[in-house]
């Protein structure tokens, strides 16, 4: 069970008046607040060791380096990856794909095709459609039903021999639908595809097990599990990573240079061109330790109540239709009011305090398939409340009345 208010103590930011009103956060799905933990890491850094990691000799490189390398193997314990060098530290979820869809650009052949999903955000999409322009292979989409779950006999229509990557959001930021991406797995690999998950929305709820799941490719970002912005990770099985050529070329990927060639350094160096965020790096492991600390489970089953409770609170208005009804979703409601648009209900419970995202949510296609411009989303989070959920409602109420 977590105790909330000791929670909530631990989010400064959730302490403040937004237009005079008591901060109501509701935008989780697109970035998790910080807990004071990680706050005081990145000072410590910064007032102690800063200095750039496996390059100098002395003293604070050192303890950078060791501080970055202990981060690595948090991250491979927290996901249960079989080896360190199997974690790619990136910039965030979206870098991590474009670094996999690039690979495979130079790796595939006309003929070859790649499986994305209905559900998928923008950067699940375009990084394997540029993968397409390079190389002749095809793009192919698992289609969804209403509810917003992929159609899973589709699925099995779709895989054949000339599928070569399956690349699937473990978790839709639109919906919330949670995708049964382990049978999906199975089944890739049954036609010999690579899989990619993209776990950005995933890793905030879930502890995912890489081994268990067997994925080739889990990618997530630091932001949305309480780490520093321009943060994440790319986990790859190791022969994958070896197979792949690497994406930036600088300082740090290399083992030998001459003017006539190069040579790559060994995994995980060969994906980390140039000084990578350090401080951010290693305060993720912060981020980690404090969630861990909190429990997934407990979490979970938190945030589910919070779900529950939001989507039967936010039916009580009238004309409002969740988008999304999924069997299986996680804390992320999108809706839409009759007659209203998104953005202008936005703007209102804005003023009242309460922070939701509207519009496509970078899932243009999803809002094709419902023929919607956009909706409102209202994402939960561990450090939210009950009280919270009735304050919105409550503001979208009042938006309703102004707007008619
Ligand atoms: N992908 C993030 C979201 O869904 C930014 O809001």
């Amino acid at each position: 069970m977590l105790d909330i208010k000791a929670v909530r103590d631990d989010f400064p930011i959730l302490k403040q008046q937004v237009n005079g009103k008591p901060l109501v956060y509701f935008d989780n799905a697109a970035t998790a607040q910080k807990p004071k933990v990680v706050e005081e890491a990145i000072k410590t850094y910064y007032e102690t060791i800063n200095a750039n990691i496996h390059r100098g000799v002395h003293t604070l490189s050192q303890l950078a380096t060791d501080a970055y390398e202990e981060s690595r193997k948090k991250v491979q314990h927290h996901i249960h990856a079989k080896e360190d060098h199997e974690i790619i530290f990136t910039p965030g979820t979206t870098f991590g794909i474009n670094l996999v869809a690039n690979g495979f650009g130079a790796l595939l052949k006309a003929g070859d095709e790649i499986l994305i999903s209905a559900l998928e955000h923008h950067s699940n999409i375009v990084p394997w459609q540029f993968a397409c322009e390079r190389s002749g292979a095809t793009l192919k989409v698992i289609p969804m039903n209403q509810k917003g779950e992929l159609i899973m006999e589709a699925y099995d229509a779709l895989l054949s021999p000339n599928t070569k990557v399956v690349a699937v959001s473990h978790i839709s930021n639109a919906l919330g639908t949670i995708n049964p991406i382990k049978e999906m797995i199975a089944k890739a690999h049954a036609v010999g595809a690579a899989v990619l998950i993209d776990g950005a929305q995933a890793t905030p709820h879930i502890k995912p097990d890489v081994q268990d799941l067997d994925c080739d490719f889990y990618v997530f970002s630091g932001h949305k599990i309480c780490g520093p912005t321009g943060t994440g990770v790319l986990y790859g099985k190791e022969a994958w990573l070896n197979k792949l050529p690497p994406y930036q070329g600088g300082g740090e990927m290399i083992k030998t240079v001459t003017f006539e060639k190069t040579t790559y350094a060994c995994l995980p160096h060969k994906f980390e061109a140039g000084t990578p965020n350090i401080a951010g790096g290693i305060v993720l492991g912060y981020a980690l330790d404090y969630l861990n600390q909190l429990g997934f489970d407990n979490i979970q089953a938190y945030e589910h109540e919070l779900l529950t409770y939001g989507t039967q609170r936010l039916l009580e208005i009238e004309g409002l239709h969740i988008v999304g009804t999924a069997e299986n979703k996680t804390s992320v409601i999108s809706f839409n009011i009759e007659g209203l648009h998104p953005y202008d209900v936005g703007v209102i419970v804005d003023k009242l305090g309460v922070a939701v995202r509207t519009g496509h949510h970078c899932t243009q296609p999803i809002m094709d398939f419902f023929g919607i411009p956009g909706t409102i989303r209202a994402s939960f989070s561990f450090y939210n409340t009950k009280e919270e959920i009735d304050i919105l409602v409550e503001a979208v109420r009042k938006a309703q009345q102004m707007l008619s």
